[in-house]
């Protein structure tokens, strides 16, 4: 895999995993670090290891449930897990996931995007009114052409039903569609339908090893735009 060379030619549409690719999902318990002190990493570490598993749990199980349902029964787990039995602050977490931090070039880099009349929309296992949300809190909602939820194809990624949204919807081909995940498992995934996969390592994870291979690995989601052939202005941070 490389990066930041323009590789990737005739992309007519970008589209973005949200939570831990555009969203700070770890801005939601770091903002209760006062409550959870030296917990808060631990605990949203847990409550998104559970979240996905339980996505891939109730596919299996034939149990779909909306994300946002998913979401807090993963953190009742994570809650109790670390012995923690305070309704309030379960409260205040679920709150947070719908006022999450942006990573700090993300806004930017959207606005490039946009300015270069490139289409742009979420793809997200998010529940549609939790991710509008959020999007809205965070000012994606006016960067973006379309905010896609797998709660329309009835499974979650990396069922192939998620991805094909993406394709039905803004009537690009996936051969022409950049998917962005920091996921691993995601961007395998998408790569393995047929999307052009830039793989945002943020968390410097090592490769999965499943079916389908990003052709990028970037660390940052504006090292998106010189693989497009544009070139990076500005910045947010
Ligand atoms: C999403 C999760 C998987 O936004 O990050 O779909």
């Amino acid at each position: 895999m490389s990066a930041a060379h323009g590789g990737f030619v005739g992309i007519r549409a970008c589209v973005f995993d949200a939570y831990g690719t555009l969203l700070d999902f770890n801005s939601a318990a770091a903002g209760a670090a006062d409550t959870l002190k030296d917990r808060a990493s631990r605990l949203s570490e847990l409550w998104r290891s559970k979240q996905l598993q339980y996505t891939w749990l109730r596919a299996l199980m034939g149990a779909h449930a909306p994300f946002w349902q998913v979401t807090g029964e993963a953190l009742d787990h994570a809650l109790a897990a670390l012995d923690i039995d305070d309704p309030a602050l379960r409260e205040r977490l679920m709150a947070a996931y719908l006022q999450l931090a942006t990573f700090p070039e993300v806004l930017n880099t959207l606005r490039q995007l946009q300015g270069a009349g490139m289409k742009t929309a979420i793809l997200t296992n998010g529940s549609p009114e939790m991710i509008e949300r959020a999007c809205r809190h965070a000012g994606l909602d006016v960067l973006l052409d379309a905010v896609l939820s797998a709660q329309d194809a009835g499974i979650y990624k990396p069922h192939p039903d998620v991805y094909q949204l993406a394709v039905d919807h803004l009537e690009v081909p996936a051969g022409q569609i950049a998917y962005v995940s920091s996921n691993a498992w995601d961007a395998a995934a998408a790569a393995h339908f047929g999307f052009r996969v830039a793989w945002c390592n943020r968390y410097r994870q090592p490769p999965e090893h499943l079916p389908g291979r990003p052709e990028a690995q970037i660390e940052r989601l504006d090292a998106l735009l010189p693989l497009l052939g544009l070139s990076a202005v500005g910045a947010d941070a």
